[in-house]
Protein backbone atom coordinates (compact mmCIF):
# COMPACT_ATOMS: atom_id res chain seq x y z
CA UNK A 1 0.00 0.00 0.00
CA UNK A 2 1.45 3.01 -0.73
CA UNK A 3 0.96 6.47 1.43
CA UNK A 4 1.36 9.64 0.89
CA UNK A 5 4.67 11.81 0.47
CA UNK A 6 3.38 14.64 1.89
CA UNK A 7 3.54 16.17 -1.90
CA UNK A 8 -0.04 15.17 -3.36
CA UNK A 9 0.30 12.49 -5.68
CA UNK A 10 3.06 10.63 -6.88
CA UNK A 11 4.19 8.63 -9.63
CA UNK A 12 3.51 5.22 -7.25
CA UNK A 13 0.02 6.44 -6.95
CA UNK A 14 -3.16 4.22 -6.98
CA UNK A 15 -5.99 5.82 -9.66
CA UNK A 16 -9.15 4.93 -9.20
CA UNK A 17 -12.52 6.96 -10.66
CA UNK A 18 -16.45 6.87 -11.68
CA UNK A 19 -17.60 6.87 -15.02
CA UNK A 20 -20.56 8.63 -16.65
CA UNK A 21 -22.51 10.74 -19.00
CA UNK A 22 -22.79 13.18 -17.83
CA UNK A 23 -20.51 12.48 -14.18
CA UNK A 24 -20.53 16.85 -13.28
CA UNK A 25 -23.05 16.19 -10.32
CA UNK A 26 -21.16 12.94 -9.01
CA UNK A 27 -20.43 12.72 -5.23
CA UNK A 28 -18.50 10.01 -5.69
CA UNK A 29 -15.44 11.79 -6.02
CA UNK A 30 -15.19 14.18 -3.27
CA UNK A 31 -16.83 11.23 -1.24
CA UNK A 32 -13.78 8.55 -2.59
CA UNK A 33 -10.86 11.48 -1.64
CA UNK A 34 -11.97 12.56 1.62
CA UNK A 35 -11.08 8.84 2.30
CA UNK A 36 -8.04 8.77 0.41
CA UNK A 37 -6.85 12.03 2.72
CA UNK A 38 -8.09 10.59 5.82
CA UNK A 39 -5.93 7.49 5.22
CA UNK A 40 -3.14 9.61 3.45
CA UNK A 41 -2.68 7.34 0.87
CA UNK A 42 -0.69 8.08 -2.39
CA UNK A 43 -3.83 8.15 -4.66
CA UNK A 44 -6.77 9.81 -6.30
CA UNK A 45 -9.90 9.47 -7.81
CA UNK A 46 -11.52 11.17 -10.92
CA UNK A 47 -14.33 11.68 -12.90
CA UNK A 48 -14.46 10.48 -16.60
CA UNK A 49 -17.43 11.16 -18.79
CA UNK A 50 -16.35 9.07 -22.37
CA UNK A 51 -18.32 9.83 -25.42
CA UNK A 52 -21.76 7.49 -24.83
CA UNK A 53 -20.80 5.83 -28.13
CA UNK A 54 -16.87 5.34 -27.06
CA UNK A 55 -17.34 3.93 -23.54
CA UNK A 56 -16.38 0.33 -24.56
CA UNK A 57 -13.16 1.34 -26.41
CA UNK A 58 -12.33 3.63 -23.02
CA UNK A 59 -12.52 0.63 -20.88
CA UNK A 60 -10.45 -1.49 -23.05
CA UNK A 61 -7.98 0.96 -23.33
CA UNK A 62 -7.26 0.88 -19.33
CA UNK A 63 -6.58 -3.08 -19.43
CA UNK A 64 -3.76 -3.75 -17.93
CA UNK A 65 -4.56 -1.35 -14.79
CA UNK A 66 -3.83 1.98 -16.37
CA UNK A 67 -6.49 3.22 -13.79
CA UNK A 68 -6.95 0.36 -10.94
CA UNK A 69 -11.03 0.27 -10.60
CA UNK A 70 -13.88 2.71 -11.74
CA UNK A 71 -17.22 3.24 -10.43
CA UNK A 72 -19.63 2.90 -13.29
CA UNK A 73 -22.95 4.85 -13.42
CA UNK A 74 -25.32 6.18 -15.84
CA UNK A 75 -26.13 5.21 -18.42
CA UNK A 76 -22.80 2.78 -19.09
CA UNK A 77 -23.92 -0.35 -16.15
CA UNK A 78 -25.17 -2.70 -18.75
CA UNK A 79 -21.96 -1.94 -20.94
CA UNK A 80 -19.67 -2.17 -18.22
CA UNK A 81 -21.30 -5.37 -17.66
CA UNK A 82 -20.58 -6.66 -21.33
CA UNK A 83 -17.01 -5.66 -21.08
CA UNK A 84 -16.06 -7.39 -18.46
CA UNK A 85 -14.25 -10.62 -18.66
CA UNK A 86 -14.93 -11.79 -15.05
CA UNK A 87 -18.57 -10.72 -13.69
CA UNK A 88 -19.42 -11.64 -9.90
CA UNK A 89 -23.09 -13.68 -9.21
CA UNK A 90 -24.80 -10.42 -7.77
CA UNK A 91 -24.09 -8.41 -10.88
CA UNK A 92 -24.63 -11.65 -13.64
CA UNK A 93 -27.93 -11.57 -11.74
CA UNK A 94 -28.22 -7.74 -11.94
CA UNK A 95 -27.71 -7.40 -15.37
CA UNK A 96 -25.52 -4.70 -14.77
CA UNK A 97 -21.68 -3.82 -13.18
CA UNK A 98 -21.09 -0.17 -11.17
CA UNK A 99 -17.26 -1.15 -10.68
CA UNK A 100 -14.95 -2.18 -12.71
CA UNK A 101 -11.64 -3.90 -12.03
CA UNK A 102 -8.18 -3.65 -13.76
CA UNK A 103 -6.12 -6.63 -12.98
CA UNK A 104 -2.59 -6.47 -13.93
CA UNK A 105 -2.68 -9.52 -15.99
CA UNK A 106 -5.70 -7.42 -18.38
CA UNK A 107 -8.31 -9.41 -17.13
CA UNK A 108 -11.22 -6.80 -16.27
CA UNK A 109 -13.97 -7.89 -13.64
CA UNK A 110 -17.08 -6.72 -13.08
CA UNK A 111 -19.34 -6.37 -9.51
CA UNK A 112 -22.01 -4.36 -8.54
CA UNK A 113 -22.59 -3.11 -5.13
CA UNK A 114 -25.74 -1.23 -5.27
CA UNK A 115 -27.62 -4.34 -3.68
CA UNK A 116 -24.94 -4.92 -1.16
CA UNK A 117 -25.50 -0.68 -0.45
CA UNK A 118 -29.20 -1.51 -0.24
CA UNK A 119 -28.64 -3.96 2.50
CA UNK A 120 -25.99 -1.91 4.34
CA UNK A 121 -28.20 0.91 4.54
CA UNK A 122 -31.08 -1.25 5.88
CA UNK A 123 -28.78 -2.69 8.66
CA UNK A 124 -27.78 1.01 9.25
CA UNK A 125 -30.53 2.59 9.69
CA UNK A 126 -33.01 -0.35 10.52
CA UNK A 127 -31.18 -2.69 12.82
CA UNK A 128 -32.42 -5.72 13.57
CA UNK A 129 -34.87 -6.14 10.62
CA UNK A 130 -34.95 -9.89 9.33
CA UNK A 131 -34.83 -9.85 5.48
CA UNK A 132 -36.19 -13.64 5.63
CA UNK A 133 -38.97 -13.00 7.51
CA UNK A 134 -41.85 -11.34 5.02
CA UNK A 135 -42.25 -10.71 1.91
CA UNK A 136 -40.47 -7.61 0.19
CA UNK A 137 -42.42 -5.15 -1.79
CA UNK A 138 -40.35 -3.59 -4.53
CA UNK A 139 -42.26 -0.57 -6.50
CA UNK A 140 -40.76 -0.09 -10.07
CA UNK A 141 -38.83 -2.67 -12.87
CA UNK A 142 -35.98 -0.91 -14.17
CA UNK A 143 -32.14 -0.91 -13.58
CA UNK A 144 -32.43 -0.09 -10.24
CA UNK A 145 -35.05 -2.19 -9.10
CA UNK A 146 -33.54 -5.31 -10.60
CA UNK A 147 -30.03 -4.48 -8.89
CA UNK A 148 -31.93 -4.31 -5.47
CA UNK A 149 -34.01 -7.98 -6.45
CA UNK A 150 -30.97 -9.76 -7.20
CA UNK A 151 -29.69 -8.97 -3.46
CA UNK A 152 -32.61 -9.75 -1.52
CA UNK A 153 -33.05 -12.87 -3.32
CA UNK A 154 -29.33 -13.96 -2.45
CA UNK A 155 -30.10 -12.36 1.06
CA UNK A 156 -32.99 -14.46 1.63
CA UNK A 157 -36.21 -12.91 1.26
CA UNK A 158 -38.93 -15.12 1.14
CA UNK A 159 -41.00 -13.81 -1.85
CA UNK A 160 -40.46 -10.43 -3.43
CA UNK A 161 -43.35 -8.59 -5.45
CA UNK A 162 -42.92 -6.73 -8.05
CA UNK A 163 -45.00 -3.66 -8.98
CA UNK A 164 -44.87 -1.43 -11.90
CA UNK A 165 -46.91 0.58 -13.92
CA UNK A 166 -46.10 -1.38 -17.21
CA UNK A 167 -46.48 -4.70 -16.36
CA UNK A 168 -44.48 -6.32 -18.89
CA UNK A 169 -41.76 -5.12 -16.91
CA UNK A 170 -42.32 -6.54 -14.26
CA UNK A 171 -43.31 -9.74 -15.64
CA UNK A 172 -39.31 -9.58 -17.33
CA UNK A 173 -37.78 -9.93 -13.95
CA UNK A 174 -39.79 -12.43 -13.02
CA UNK A 175 -38.45 -14.51 -16.14
CA UNK A 176 -35.27 -13.76 -14.99
CA UNK A 177 -35.74 -13.61 -11.34
CA UNK A 178 -37.59 -17.18 -11.03
CA UNK A 179 -40.27 -18.62 -8.78
CA UNK A 180 -39.13 -16.54 -5.61
CA UNK A 181 -41.01 -13.01 -7.42
CA UNK A 182 -44.17 -12.42 -8.92
CA UNK A 183 -45.24 -9.68 -10.86
CA UNK A 184 -47.90 -6.90 -9.76
CA UNK A 185 -50.27 -4.34 -10.93
CA UNK A 186 -50.37 -1.05 -9.47
CA UNK A 187 -54.02 -1.90 -8.57
CA UNK A 188 -53.25 -5.00 -6.62
CA UNK A 189 -50.48 -3.09 -5.06
CA UNK A 190 -52.59 -2.91 -1.70
CA UNK A 191 -53.08 -6.30 -0.93
CA UNK A 192 -49.74 -7.28 -1.05
CA UNK A 193 -48.95 -4.10 1.51
CA UNK A 194 -50.82 -6.29 4.14
CA UNK A 195 -48.16 -8.92 4.78
CA UNK A 196 -44.75 -6.83 3.38
CA UNK A 197 -41.72 -6.58 5.57
CA UNK A 198 -40.06 -4.10 3.36
CA UNK A 199 -41.74 -1.18 0.68
CA UNK A 200 -38.67 -0.35 -1.76
CA UNK A 201 -39.46 2.52 -4.16
CA UNK A 202 -37.17 2.07 -6.72
CA UNK A 203 -39.09 4.24 -9.17
CA UNK A 204 -38.51 7.71 -9.86
CA UNK A 205 -41.23 8.90 -8.57
CA UNK A 206 -40.68 11.74 -5.87
CA UNK A 207 -36.94 12.66 -7.43
CA UNK A 208 -36.86 16.51 -7.32
CA UNK A 209 -40.37 16.83 -4.90
CA UNK A 210 -43.97 15.37 -5.51
CA UNK A 211 -46.10 12.75 -3.92
CA UNK A 212 -43.74 9.35 -4.84
CA UNK A 213 -45.70 6.38 -5.12
CA UNK A 214 -48.91 6.00 -4.15
CA UNK A 215 -49.08 3.36 -1.41
CA UNK A 216 -50.90 2.43 1.36
CA UNK A 217 -47.95 2.78 3.68
CA UNK A 218 -50.28 2.72 6.64
CA UNK A 219 -51.57 -0.73 5.72
CA UNK A 220 -48.43 -2.70 6.31
CA UNK A 221 -47.17 -4.39 9.81
CA UNK A 222 -46.11 -1.96 12.22
CA UNK A 223 -42.89 -3.33 12.08
CA UNK A 224 -42.32 -3.12 8.27
CA UNK A 225 -39.20 -1.07 6.83
CA UNK A 226 -40.23 1.70 3.93
CA UNK A 227 -36.83 2.36 1.89
CA UNK A 228 -36.95 5.28 -0.81
CA UNK A 229 -33.81 4.93 -3.14
CA UNK A 230 -34.54 8.41 -4.14
CA UNK A 231 -32.38 11.05 -2.30
CA UNK A 232 -33.15 14.62 -3.82
CA UNK A 233 -34.67 15.08 -1.54
CA UNK A 234 -33.80 13.38 1.56
CA UNK A 235 -37.04 13.20 3.14
CA UNK A 236 -39.40 12.40 0.33
CA UNK A 237 -43.20 12.18 0.70
CA UNK A 238 -42.64 8.66 0.51
CA UNK A 239 -40.44 8.63 3.87
CA UNK A 240 -42.54 11.00 5.02
CA UNK A 241 -46.14 9.08 4.67
CA UNK A 242 -44.22 5.74 6.27
CA UNK A 243 -42.77 7.78 9.20
CA UNK A 244 -46.04 9.24 9.47
CA UNK A 245 -47.49 5.61 9.58
CA UNK A 246 -45.34 5.32 12.64
CA UNK A 247 -42.77 2.73 10.08
CA UNK A 248 -39.11 2.77 9.84
CA UNK A 249 -37.39 4.26 7.21
CA UNK A 250 -33.82 4.03 5.21
CA UNK A 251 -33.20 6.86 2.78
CA UNK A 252 -31.41 6.51 -0.51
CA UNK A 253 -28.31 8.27 0.63
CA UNK A 254 -27.40 6.20 2.69
CA UNK A 255 -27.95 3.66 0.28
CA UNK A 256 -25.54 5.60 -2.02
CA UNK A 257 -23.02 6.02 0.77
CA UNK A 258 -22.92 2.07 1.60
CA UNK A 259 -22.52 1.12 -2.11
CA UNK A 260 -19.02 3.16 -1.91
CA UNK A 261 -17.55 1.34 0.88
CA UNK A 262 -17.09 -2.05 -0.72
CA UNK A 263 -15.69 0.08 -4.27
CA UNK A 264 -13.70 2.17 -2.06
CA UNK A 265 -11.99 -1.34 -0.42
CA UNK A 266 -11.80 -2.87 -4.01
CA UNK A 267 -9.87 -0.27 -5.97
CA UNK A 268 -7.51 0.99 -2.70
CA UNK A 269 -6.87 -2.39 -1.12
CA UNK A 270 -8.54 -1.41 2.30
CA UNK A 271 -11.71 -0.28 3.91
CA UNK A 272 -12.23 3.53 4.12
CA UNK A 273 -12.26 5.56 7.61
CA UNK A 274 -15.46 5.16 9.42
CA UNK A 275 -13.98 8.13 11.28
CA UNK A 276 -14.88 10.43 8.34
CA UNK A 277 -18.16 11.57 8.13
CA UNK A 278 -19.43 11.25 4.24
CA UNK A 279 -23.05 11.31 5.55
CA UNK A 280 -22.36 15.28 6.18
CA UNK A 281 -20.10 16.07 3.75
CA UNK A 282 -22.96 14.22 1.36
CA UNK A 283 -25.96 16.54 3.34
CA UNK A 284 -23.69 19.10 2.78
CA UNK A 285 -23.13 19.05 -1.07
CA UNK A 286 -27.23 18.09 -1.10
CA UNK A 287 -27.71 21.42 0.66
CA UNK A 288 -29.49 19.62 3.42
CA UNK A 289 -27.46 20.42 6.39
P1 LIG B 1 -33.75 3.02 -13.25
O1 LIG B 1 -32.59 2.43 -13.98
O2 LIG B 1 -33.39 4.16 -12.34
O3 LIG B 1 -34.56 1.99 -12.55
P2 LIG B 1 -35.71 3.16 -15.39
O4 LIG B 1 -35.25 1.89 -15.98
O5 LIG B 1 -36.03 4.31 -16.29
O6 LIG B 1 -34.64 3.76 -14.37
O7 LIG B 1 -36.97 2.84 -14.46
C1 LIG B 1 -37.78 3.84 -13.88
C2 LIG B 1 -38.89 3.19 -13.07
O8 LIG B 1 -39.76 4.21 -12.56
C3 LIG B 1 -39.78 2.25 -13.88
O9 LIG B 1 -40.25 1.21 -13.06
C4 LIG B 1 -40.93 3.19 -14.28
O10 LIG B 1 -42.14 2.54 -14.60
P3 LIG B 1 -42.41 2.04 -16.13
O11 LIG B 1 -41.61 0.78 -16.30
O12 LIG B 1 -43.87 1.81 -16.17
O13 LIG B 1 -41.94 3.16 -17.02
C5 LIG B 1 -41.09 3.98 -13.02
N1 LIG B 1 -41.77 5.25 -13.27
C6 LIG B 1 -41.24 6.38 -13.78
N2 LIG B 1 -42.19 7.35 -13.87
C7 LIG B 1 -43.34 6.80 -13.39
C8 LIG B 1 -44.69 7.29 -13.21
N3 LIG B 1 -45.02 8.55 -13.55
N4 LIG B 1 -45.62 6.45 -12.68
C9 LIG B 1 -45.28 5.18 -12.33
N5 LIG B 1 -44.04 4.66 -12.49
C10 LIG B 1 -43.08 5.45 -13.00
Amino acid sequence: MSHSTGFGISGAAIVGGVCGQPIKHSMSPILHNAWIQAAGLDAAYVPFAPAADHFATFVDGLRGGAVRGLNVTIPFKEQALAAADQVSDLARMAGAANLLIFEEDGVIRADNTDGPGLLGAIAAQAPGFDITARPVVILGAGGAARGAVAALLLAGAPKVAIVNRTLDRAHELVAAFGPRTLAVAEYALTDHLKDAGLIINATSLGLGGGDGPAARLDLTPEDAVVVDMVYKPLRTEFLRRAEAAGRRTVDGLEMLLRQAIPTFEAIYGQPPSPEVDVRGLALKLLGEA
